[in-house]
């Protein structure tokens, strides 16, 4: 039998999401729930395979819930909810944790940058993420995935655990070989400040993203501040991808004004970067303001968000029991 079509992704309650969250994942989780059935999870059990001040975490995991619904996912159509709220992924990600490999996650880059230079010192849970991610996909039978480019490799890992699971227990087709959907133009938003970095939360400098909570003053500011390249706009795209903050800059543009890179270039090429910057600055102030004015009003009424949270993870637990049941049986626990 065919599966479904059905989307789930997540998103770390790890604070000050920004604008390479919005193009990366919210804004196509935004255009995937016209189309189709979706899960949207903020994954708490993912964010404290780093240390999280528990205050911190509480208000976090409210702003990311915020945050999808400020840019317009509908919790009557879609779930929202925590991972930790559904004890299955965790139960799920124990399973799988006996599927997936030493060698497999051995390849995982993330947990090499994440880990740093002593990994003696990084917690088991950082290093077996991936298999809880994994576990996400397919404890609900997930079908696609949306994600930054970022994700790819947890996403080819993901498919790994699926093959193995289906091979080892002998239920070709049980779980569905997950789908990455990852944007086309722009899948890797770049650092302000560097462009061969990508845009990230715990980048040190404020000044190297654009928080969706930011107003319009400091959006002006930092793109009026943002690196971009001492020699006019060149006019063909070979050239522009020599410059990586200039090209960011531009990508950026392109996406949000809905114009092909080709386009912006015949229209900008031999101008300054302050006219692009200035052409930028107005279309980020239009679209995330509102969103970050959204995100703060939300913020102010916890008992909603609570809510919402709360019924979310009603549904997906329904979901997941019912194939829990099933992977239970598959792998022989009564
Ligand atoms: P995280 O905040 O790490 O949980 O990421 C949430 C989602 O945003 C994931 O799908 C990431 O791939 C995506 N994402 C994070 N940073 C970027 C970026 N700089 N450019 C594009 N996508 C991103
Ligand atoms: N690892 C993802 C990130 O850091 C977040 C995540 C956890 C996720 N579980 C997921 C994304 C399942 C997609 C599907 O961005």
């Amino acid at each position: 039998m065919k599966n479904k079509k059905l989307v789930f992704s997540g998103v770390q309650p790890t604070g000050n999401l920004h604008l390479g969250n919005y193009l990366g994942a919210l804004k196509n989780f935004l255009a995937l729930q016209k189309e189709t059935d979706c899960i949207y999870c903020v994954v708490d059990l993912h964010a404290i395979t780093i240390f999280q001040n528990p205050k911190e975490l509480k208000n976090n995991i409210l702003e990311t819930t915020a945050s999808f619904l400020a840019t317009g996912i509908d919790p009557n159509k879609s779930i929202i909810f925590n991972q930790s709220s559904v004890s299955g992924h965790a139960e799920l990600a124990w399973i799988l944790n006996c599927v997936s490999r030493i060698g497999w996650l051995n390849r995982m880059t993330q947990f090499k940058d994440k880990a740093g230079k002593d990994k003696e010192k990084a917690s088991v849970g950082l290093y077996i993420y991936p298999n809880l991610m994994a576990a996400d996909i397919l404890l609900y039978k997930s079908t696609h995935v949306p994600v930054g480019a970022d994700q790819k490799q947890h996403l080819e890992l993901s498919r790994d655990i699926a093959q193995k699971f289906n091979n080892d227990f002998n239920c070709a087709g049980f779980f569905p070989i997950p789908e990455p959907l990852i944007p086309k133009n722009i899948s890797r938003v770049m650092s302000l400040r560097d462009g061969l970095k990508k845009m990230s939360k715990s980048e040190e400098s404020d000044y190297s993203r654009i928080n969706l909570k930011d107003n319009a003053e400091d959006i002006i500011k930092k793109i009026k501040k943002a690196k971009s390249d001492s020699e006019p706009i060149p006019d063909n795209l070979k050239m522009l991808e020599q410059k990586p903050e200039a090209m960011n800059l531009l990508n950026i543009y392109s996406e949000i004004s809905k114009t092909s890179l080709e386009k912006v270039l015949n229209e900008m090429a031999g101008k300054e970067y302050s006219d692009i910057k200035k052409k930028l600055a107005d279309i980020l102030v239009s679209e995330i303001c509102p969103v970050g004015k959204e995100i703060n009003k939300l913020m102010k009424d916890e008992t909603y968000l609570l809510q919402i949270l709360k019924k979310g993870s009603e549904k997906a637990n329904i979901k997941a029991e019912e194939n829990l049941k099933i992977i239970r049986e598959k792998v022989g626990l009564i």
